[in-house]
This record gives structure tokens, sequence and C-alpha cells, in this order.
């Protein structure tokens, strides 16, 4: 049955060989003249963007000001420093030069700069963002879909909870898309977006609510793509199509096009893979990978149905025998993908070695983030997800 839903896409996406130089006639066409530009620990810098971008913005008569040091799975000690900065210029609108962590660190100072108060608060379920100064993307990581998401991701420092906020006031006002930025991505890089992409698909494809078979053909679309795309890339790196097409796919992954008609999208991967990359500090896309297949092993009796139409579907997985055969067949083609790509496929492969007590925290943390419930595959409580870790640490 296709479930009521909403969506809602505000995102300019301009989309190409070089983008990046409209981005300060972009910023123009806002009615901004003041912005912040925020980036990451110096690729943006090394690769000369940072001055492509500096010479689009000054054609453009717009004033701004520049804040690196944005760091994967970003802290929200940067977070309070881009609010000082930000009010301390007078910024208009933030622009977010880099992957998803540049952009997640941008919306909150977004949200920091347009809220009285502590920004923290929306990410403890404390209270909701009444507004949230715009939001202008030049992406250089194809993963997150963050330059057209709902989501920002922050980790206290203090405590290292890893807690995600969404809210459609953050969603980017534009973002500028070159594939071109992302030739010369480190492989781990590409391989962890690669898969992300494919997780925040997969996320809601695996669901027990609602079914609409527009949606699947998009996502199964998606999903074979980004599985042959990934392959080239593997071989290929400065292919600029299967980049063009890895980019694009990372946005429709994750603006919700392909949940439409669905409800309960699932996300334990991605909750769990939280808690372990606030806990580890762990690149987002490998933690994934390392949780998954234990994951998918523990729920695919309680969403059968749809395991085994992602094998026949997606897998290429031939539909003869028992169906739980024919699930778990297509569990190990997806394992055998990501290993295809040099990912981890179990906590120590990911290079983690968490105690018992660690993995009894893991889930605590995660079932608290939760509310205690987790999932629609099959809902998890805090016993079934410290059963998944336990899983991803015998591995
Ligand atoms: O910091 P720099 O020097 O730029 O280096 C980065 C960083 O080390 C590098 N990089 C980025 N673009 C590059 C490049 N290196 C060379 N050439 C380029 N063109 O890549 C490294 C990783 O960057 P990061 O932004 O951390 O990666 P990603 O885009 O995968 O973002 C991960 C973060 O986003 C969150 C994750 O949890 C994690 O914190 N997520 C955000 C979501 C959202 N907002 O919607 C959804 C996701 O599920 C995810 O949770
Ligand atoms: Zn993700």
């Amino acid at each position: 049955m296709v479930e009521n839903f909403e969506f809602h896409a505000p995102t300019r996406v301009v989309f190409g060989h070089g983008t990046e130089e409209r981005t300060g006639e972009l910023i123009r066409s806002l009615g901004k003249h003041k912005v912040l530009l925020v980036y990451g620990g110096g690729s943006a810098e090394r690769s000369g963007l940072l001055a492509k971008i500096g010479a689009s913005l000054a054609a453009a008569g717009i004033a701004w000001t520049e804040l690196g040091g944005v760091t994967p799975n970003p802290r929200l000690s940067f977070v309070y420093r881009g609010i000082e900065k930000g009010r301390e210029e007078g910024a208009e609108l933030i622009l977010a030069v880099g992957g998803g962590s540049v952009i997640d660190a941008s919306k909150a100072i977004g949200y920091g700069l347009a809220n009285p108060g502590d920004v923290w608060d929306f990410y403890d379920f404390k209270r909701q963002a009444a507004a949230c100064l715009p939001v202008g993307v030049v992406l250089t990581l194809a993963a997150t879909g963050s330059e057209m998401s709902d989501s920002s991701v922050i980790t206290n420092d203090r405590t290292l909870e890893k807690r995600s906020y969404n809210n459609d006031l953050g969603r980017p006002a534009f973002a500028v898309m070159d594939p071109e930025l992302t030739l010369h991505l480190p492989p781990f890089q590409t391989a962890c977006g690669c898969c992300d992409i494919i997780m925040h698909t997969l996320e809601r494809y695996f669901t027990n609510g609602g079914q609409m078979e527009l949606t699947d053909a998009i996502a199964e679309g998606l999903l074979r793509t980004v599985i042959k795309e990934s392959r080239i890339l593997k071989v290929h790196p400065e292919d600029y199509d299967a980049r063009a097409e890895i980019m694009w796919a990372g946005s429709l992954s994750h603006n919700d096009l392909t949940g439409c008609g669905h409800t309960n999208r699932d996300f334990a991967t991605h909750r769990l893979e939280h808690e372990v990359s606030g806990l580890f500090d762990v690149a987002h896309g490998a933690g994934l990978t390392a949780l998954w297949g234990s994951w998918a092993r523990y729920v695919y009796r309680d969403c059968l149905p749809r395991f085994v139409r992602f094998a026949t579907h997606v897998m290429d997985v031939p539909a003869e025998g028992p169906d739980e055969t024919v699930a778990l067949k297509g569990i190990e083609a997806l394992e055998a993908f990501f290993r295809s790509m040099d990912m981890p496929l179990s906590f120590r492969e990911l290079g983690i070695r968490p105690t018992e007590e660690q993995l009894r925290d893991l889930a605590r943390r995660c079932s608290h983030t939760a509310h205690g419930r987790l999932g629609s595959a099959r809902v998890l409580r805090e016993e079934d997800m410290y059963r998944i870790y336990k899983a991803a640490a015998e591995r």
C-alpha cells in the first residue's frame, strides 16, 4: 500500500563542469552579501578550489571570512567557534566547501546563528529550531547527501555523543556539484562515499511499512548504478562520467526521493554506526559496512519479502530455492561488493576492538538516542543492538 508522504526538496542544484565559478552569482541571487566560508582540513585549499571560489565571490561583490578546520565526524566545539565568528562578522549565509562533515558543521552554525541559546539543545532533543541561516554548498565528496538532506550530524566533544538533528530548515539553499572536484579523492574516501550512498537507499528500502513500485524502481536503479559505477571508479578513479553518476546518486539517495510512499524508514545501521564513529572516530562509510552484514543477518527473517526482492532485483541472485536462501545470498552478494571495494566487514577489519563493556555502552547509547526502539525491518531494543554489535565484534 502506498502511504501518504511529503517530499520537500528546496535545494537549487547546479551540476557539472566549472559550476563552482557560479558560487558568487548564486549567493547574490539570494540577496546575501556577507558570507562565512567553512572548509575542512585543507584539501580545498591544496586543490586550489578555495582560490577559485574566492575569485567568484569577489567578482559578485560578496564579502567573506574563511573558517577552516572542520574534522571528519565534526565537533561541537568547532560549531561554537563558527557561531562566534559568524556573529562577529555579521554573516548572512554559511558557505560550506567540502564533504558531509563541513556541510553538517555549517548547518549547525546556521542554527546557532539564527536561534538564541545553546545549539546542542537541538541535537539533544530539548527543543526545535525556529530558523536556520541559509547554507550554500560546494560539494567535494559524494557520500552523505547532506547537500540536499534535512540532516546535520555533530559529535559532542565532551560526551562523544554523535547526534543527528533533522529539520527541513537545514536543507541547503543551493548545492554546486562539479564531479571534477572529486576526481582526486583518496580511494578509501571514494569507497566510503559509494557505500554510504548505498546504505542511505537501503535504510529506506528495508521497511515493513508501505510500498510503492515507482519508489522501489528508483531505489533499485540507483543501487545498481552505484554498484556499477563504483566498480568503474576502482579501476579508473578519474572517470568523469562515473564520478558524475555517483555524485548525483549521493544527493538522490538521501533527499527522501527513495522513501516516498514508505513509512518507517529503518535507519538502524546508521544509528548503530553513529555511536561507533562517535566513540572511535572512524570513517562513517566504513563503520556502516563493518556493521551492515551483522544487522542484516539479525533482521532478514522479519523482512523477508524485501530481502528477497533486493537479492533478485539488485544483486542478480536467481529466484531459486527457499526465500531464506535467496535472501541470504543477497546479503552475501552485497558483502562481496563491499569487500571488492576494500571496505571492512567487521569491527576487527575496521581497526577497532571494543571491550565487552564498550559493546554494552554502545548499545546503551544507541538505545538512548533512539528512545528505546529502532528500525522497521525488525524493531530493535537495547539487547538486540548489543547482539548486533557483538556479532560485528566476533566476525
Ligand atoms: O577535511 P579535508 O581536508 O577537506 O579532507 C576530507 C576528509 O579528511 C576529505 N576530502 C573531502 N573532499 C575531498 C577530500 N580529500 C581530497 N579531495 C577532496 N575533493 O575526505 C575526508 C572525509 O570528509 P568528510 O566530510 O568527513 O566525509 P563525508 O562526506 O563522508 O562526511 C561524513 C560525515 O557526515 C555524516 C557522517 O556521520 C560523518 O560525520 N553524515 C551526514 C549525513 C547528513 N547530514 O545527511 C548523513 C550521513 O548518513 C552521515 O551520517
Ligand atoms: Zn550515511
